[in-house]
This record gives structure tokens, sequence and C-alpha cells, in this order.
């Protein structure tokens, strides 16, 4: 039976006859590499986060106070990471995050297509997010026979909501997940210092011109006129919701709903009682508020308040080790943001399924040492928080 961390069999085989990996394994030489060859207007936008980053960089070296104990004499020759998640069978328990640029992380600038690819190759699901360079049915396509979420950033023009929503449902999403801390963007000093928002300039709002009712919206089309586009997106993007925004987000579509940026017990409890398919304990990787606790600290509380509803996690995953450590915290599944963007970047669908095939190798071989040969090995085993 073949195994995620065969993955290093390959990249030493390969060695013997001379090939390194294109692409750097470990996290901090892939971000070395990225800075060195991506535009800074793009690099700032993807690494920077909110004020002066504490949060961003806390949701990283959080990870390092909690500890796994390994366990002997267990028979992990068979390792099974595979879960299920809203009624998908999924071979991992690993998902891409949303990223609203990916669009422009290649120089074909159709990134978003290459994370669908990526995804399609690895069986690891990618959320496409409302921020695209390709419209969401190309986007699906690419993801393959992959199951795939739409991420809503949901508009104050409640048709548009509709119809992005019916779209999603239409292209074959199974899931749509709301995002819930970005009705406004957080104070951002890396863009704010060299004054870029990539929306501002056009980029990354396909899915907004290629919609029926937004182009209604629009006395010329945005192939015409550019700047009144991206002005009446500007003027709708962001809808403040409440929970009395709920029955009518449940309203638009039968898919499962998923609440994007839940860090609180008691909204977790809330959200499950308004109806929300599963929780997803986010702090946007420190993008949106600077001033508070590592996700990964607040994940505990929000999965014992969600009861028998999944939790997906992100903020801050960098390798198969984070992935096993928010697993054995109570995390259905794990999403991967900011990597797999590098990846990107560096090397295309290819280079973003390098990430992910690492991570996984690296998570499965964890799991292999330490005698977990199951995801729910790994949660019986837990975690220890270190001093
Ligand atoms: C994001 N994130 C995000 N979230 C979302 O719901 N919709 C989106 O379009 C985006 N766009 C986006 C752009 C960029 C450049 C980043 C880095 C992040 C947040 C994302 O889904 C996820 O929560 C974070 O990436 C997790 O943090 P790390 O692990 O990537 O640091």
């Amino acid at each position: 039976m073949p195994h995620y961390g065969d993955y290093q069999n390959q990249i030493y085989f390969a060695g013997l006859g001379g090939v390194l990996p294109k692409i750097p394994v470990d996290y901090a030489t892939l971000v070395a590499r990225a800075e060195q060859a991506m535009p800074p207007h793009v690099l700032n936008y993807v690494q920077g986060g909110c004020g002066d980053e504490h949060t961003q960089d806390r949701n990283r070296t959080a990870f390092d106070h909690w500890g796994m104990t390994p366990r002997m004499m267990v028979d992990c020759t068979q390792r099974d990471l595979s879960i299920e998640l809203l009624g998908l069978k999924l071979p991992t328990p690993l998902f891409m995050s949303p990223i609203g640029v990916n669009g422009i992380a290649t120089q074909d600038e159709h990134g978003d297509i290459a994370a669908a690819k990526a995804s399609a190759a690895t069986g690891v699901p990618f959320s496409s997010s409302t921020l695209s360079n390709d419209p969401l049915e190309d986007v699906a396509k690419a993801c393959g026979d992959t199951p795939a979420f739409f991420q809503l950033y949901t508009p104050k023009d409640k048709e548009l909501a509709e119809s992005l929503v019916s779209r999603a449902e239409q292209a074959g999403y199974k899931a749509i997940q709301i995002t819930l801390d970005t009705w406004v963007t957080g104070w951002r000093p890396r863009d704010l210092n060299t004054a870029n928002f990539p929306q501002l300039r056009g980029h990354v709002l396909q899915n907004y011109f290629s919609d029926p009712v937004f182009r209604s919206r629009l006395e010329k089309p945005p192939e015409e006129d550019l700047r009144t586009a991206v002005t009446t997106w500007a003027a709708t993007f962001g809808k403040v919701l409440t929970w009395d925004d709920m029955k009518w987000l449940r309203s638009l579509t039968k898919l499962p709903i998923i609440l994007k940026g839940i860090c609180h017990g008691d909204d977790a409890r809330r959200a499950v009682d308004e109806g929300a398919d599963a929780i997803y304990c986010s702090n946007h990787g420190g993008r949106q508020a600077n001033g508070g606790i590592a996700a990964i600290d607040m994940l505990p509380d929000v999965v014992a308040a969600s009861g028998d509803v999944p939790v997906l996690f992100d903020s801050g995953i960098r390798s198969g080790s984070d992935v096993v450590k928010a697993l054995a915290l109570g995390a259905t599944a794990v999403g991967v943001g900011r990597p797999y963007f590098y990846g990107l970047a560096l090397g295309g669908a290819a280079g973003a399924e390098h990430v992910l095939r690492c991570i996984l190798a690296e998570a499965d071989l964890l799991m292999a040492v330490n005698g977990y040969p199951t995801i729910a090995a790994v949660r019986e085993a837990g975690v220890k928080r270190q001093a």
C-alpha cells in the first residue's frame, strides 16, 4: 500500500541520479526562495499581516508549545489518514485554504487554475475564493475529481450573493465557506506603505465581472470601463453579517455551510444552534486583526463547544507536524494557506503540489514513527502544553 511518506523515497532516489528537488522541502527555505522570486507587491500582500504582525507571528510560534508523546510497539506499517467531512470521504485531513490572490501568484495570472490542478493531483480539496482571476466554474473544472469548496465574501448586494452561491452550487462545489471576519480590510502596514491593494487595480475580480447580476449593475461592461466596475465592486464588497442573517444564508443553498473565522466557544455554540454544518476556526492568518491569541490556542475551546459538528482549522500551518498537532487538538480537517501559495509562485501547479506532498509526507512519517496509525490514534494520543 503506498503511503504519503513514500515521497521522501522519490526524492532520495532522484538524488542518486543527481536530481535535487526544484522547490525546497522545508518552509524556511521555501519562503527565502519565494522572497527572491516574487514581485514585491505580491510578496508584501501575501507575507504581510495586520498591525505589527504579532498575531500572525504567534500563530506560528504557538505550535512550539504543543508537543506529542511517541508510543512504541505499535504496528504502523499501514497508515490511514482518511477522514469524513460533510458526507465526503477524503484521503487526507488536509485542505487548501482560500487565498484571494492565487490568481496573481503565477506569471500567467491563472494561479487559481494552477492551485486547482494541484488539488486535482493530490486529492487535497481546494477552497476557491470569491476573489479569483478565473471564474469559479473554470476553477471547479480544474479541480477534477477532487471535491472543492467555494468561499464566499458576502456582498452587500443580496441578489449578487444569491447569484454567486447558486453558481457555486451549479458548478459542483461541495460546501460554501462563509468568511465572517472580513467585511472590512484589517490595517496592513506593508500594503499601506506601498499603497497597494490588488483588487483596486482590477485584479482577482473575475467572479464578479463574470456574474450576470454584477454586470446588470453596470452601465458599461468591465471590459469597457474597468474603473467603474472596480468602484462598484468596492461599494458592494463586504456585507456586515450578524446572526440574524443565518436564516437568509441558509435559504441560499442546500449545500453545507461552513462558517469561517469562529474563534470563541460561545460563537461556535451559537453557530451550531443556528444551523452551521461546520465551524472553521481561523484568525485569517493574522491578516485581519492584531493583538489576538494564536489560532491553535483557541482551537480546543472551539472544538469543545462544537460537539459533533466538524471543525476545520487554519492559521499557522507550515509543516506536517503542525497538521498532526492540530488534529490532536481536535480539528477534523486542517487548512494550508501561505505555504501552497509560495509553491505556486515558485513552480505553478507542480510547485503547489510539491508543497502539499511534503506536508502530507511529513505528517504521515510522523504518525508512522510516533505509533499513530490513524487520525483516531492521533486524537487519542493528544498533545501536551509545554512551558
Ligand atoms: C487569505 N485568506 C483568505 N481567506 C478567505 O476566507 N478568503 C480569501 O480570499 C482569503 N485571501 C487570503 C489572501 C492571502 C494572501 C492570505 C495569506 C490569506 C486567509 C486564508 O484562508 C487562511 O485563513 C490563512 O492563510 C491562514 O494563515 P496562514 O497559515 O496562511 O498563515
